[in-house]
């Protein structure tokens, strides 16, 4: 899978060469390029931004300068996300569909947001005809000051499932028999009894029926107290 993100804060991905992210892309299961924005400004003082037309507070990110940054990483087969508060919401659903893609770019759009315009562009039958697909994405709903953070996020909810990526490819089997796929069962580790805590019994019964019964019951019993 190639990553590309566009950002006018390229140092937000440094940590994309920390653990299993760092390890992913050393080994060639994942490629990331990062593409700073204000290098495609080509007005005199680099600015990315603007007014916005119709008044109101803030400033609107450039048409111009995103399509220069976009238009070389619009190649066939692409998923272009655009990180805003008002996009689709980002769930492990979206995760693992977006897992099957071969070329995501990350559009991480700052203060009140992209020129719609831009949007606009790349969902054309120009482009969804060469399989590039946009899609506006929003990680929960609070306001962030970019989309860096949150495509840090996705980056790693979706490079994560991808084969090879984690170390025992049984957690992932796991995540997807459980019933709701990702609320997980609380775990437990040695000692059997810490500050006079013990693990559950049950756990130390070696009898593999009953502890995944009773897991399946604590992962519904969590899910229930998280809605
Ligand atoms: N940019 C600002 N807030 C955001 C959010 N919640 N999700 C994605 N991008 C954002």
């Amino acid at each position: 899978m190639k990553i590309d993100v566009v950002t006018i804060f390229p140092d937000y991905f440094a940590p994309l060469k920390l653990s299993l992210l760092g390890k992913a892309s050393e080994s060639g299961i994942v490629e990331f390029q990062i593409h700073d924005l204000r290098s495609f400004a080509r007005n005199n003082h680099h600015a990315v931004d603007d007014t916005p037309y119709g008044g109101g507070a803030g400033m609107v990110m450039l048409p111009e300068v995103w399509g220069l940054a976009l238009d070389p990483l619009m190649v066939e087969n692409t998923d272009l996300i655009i990180l805003t508060p008002a996009g689709k919401r980002f769930d492990q659903p979206m995760a693992e569909s977006l897992s099957a893609s071969s070329h995501i770019v990350f559009a991480c759009g700052r203060y009140e947001g992209i020129d719609d315009r831009v949007r606009q562009h790349y969902s054309t039958q120009e482009y969804s005809s060469r399989n590039i697909r946009v899609h506006e994405v929003s990680i929960g709903d609070y306001v962030l000051g970019g989309g860096e953070v949150a495509s840090l996020v996705m980056i790693e909810a979706i490079t994560r499932l991808l084969p090879g990526v984690l170390g025992n490819p049984l957690s992932l089997s796991e995540e997807s028999h459980n019933e709701d796929g990702y609320l997980e069962y609380p775990n437990f580790t040695k000692p059997s009894i810490w500050r006079d805590i013990p693990v559950p019994e049950i756990l130390l019964s070696g009898n593999h029926g009953e502890i995944a019964k009773w897991r399946a019951e604590q992962a519904s019993k969590r899910a229930e107290n998280n809605i």
